[in-house]
């Protein structure tokens, strides 16, 4: 069994004022993914459709008064009902491409506490994968159990690692904008190299959110949760979704260039 995230960055402009799709890409990757050969999971990012909510609402920090309680409450909900409608455009490319995608809402069934996942049951998945779905899930706004916070934003990139470990993934792919894992910040660095493999004892100088439209942590936020993964015995591969043919080569069992994490 697989489960492949799909960030974002690469199906929507990030950076964008506004939710906007990333067309050329998203029926690209769509087309690629009908490659697969396996059981399989998807899990997207939220991009522009997510993360301008999630910062303007600042879902996740305490709540400390009846307005910022309704505040966060409007929040929530617009949200969830952004990142829903995000997975209802991805689903029906996927469908459109022949894949069998299901979409399913991780706020049903999923609740945080203190921003990591407290209550989820993978018995749904399970049983969609087990009569031939492609379940797709995504970074979506929680209910948390914290009090203090009452709700939280869950990434696509725990999502990943909490169903890698309870369903037992054989392949975790992980795709974004980058090819990998680089010494140092790409964008800014020419110098800065891909890294092959990555464990714990590798020293990054990666700074806590280099990508300033990201509220989950950005590329260090993904590298710990993939290296939570790979001390369960589970390794990851971190992609270049954007390169084409790399999802393709995934999806079907090839050799592709990037980042593993073990
Ligand atoms: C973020 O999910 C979810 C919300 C902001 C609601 P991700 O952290 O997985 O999204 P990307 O991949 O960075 O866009």
């Amino acid at each position: 069994m697989m489960i492949i995230k799909l960030g974002g960055s690469a199906l929507t402009i990030k950076d964008a004022t506004e939710p906007t799709i990333d067309e050329v890409n998203l029926d690209r990757i769509a087309e690629e993914l009908s490659y697969y050969s396996d059981d399989m999971v998807i899990v997207h990012g939220a991009g522009s459709y997510g993360h301008i909510h999630a910062k303007k609402y600042a879902i996740g920090d305490k709540i400390t008064n009846a307005q910022e309680n309704l505040y966060k409450i409007e929040g929530l909900s617009r949200t969830q009902a952004s990142v829903q409608l995000l997975n209802y455009i991805v689903v029906t490319k996927l469908q459109q491409r022949g894949i069998p995608a299901i979409g399913v809402k991780p706020s049903s069934f999923i609740i945080t506490e203190n921003k990591r996942i407290a209550v989820c049951d993978t018995g749904i998945i399970e049983r969609y994968i087990n009569e031939g779905f492609v379940p797709v899930l995504y970074g979506d706004a929680v209910l948390d159990l914290n009090d203090d916070i009452k709700f939280a934003i869950l990434s696509g990139d725990q999502i990943i690692t909490y169903f890698a470990n309870a369903l037992k993934a054989d392949k975790v792919i992980l795709s974004s904008d980058v090819d990998g894992i680089y010494t140092d910040n790409p964008k800014t660095n020419p110098d800065a190299k891909l890294i092959d493999i990555v464990t714990k004892d590798t020293q990054l100088s990666l700074t806590e959110n280099e990508d300033r439209a990201d509220v989950t942590g950005g590329m260090a936020g993904k590298i710990n949760e993939l290296l939570e993964l790979a001390e369960n015995g589970i390794e990851s591969l971190i992609i270049n979704a954007e390169t084409p043919g790399n999802l393709k080569k995934a999806v079907s069992g090839k050799e592709v260039k990037g980042t593993l994490i073990k």
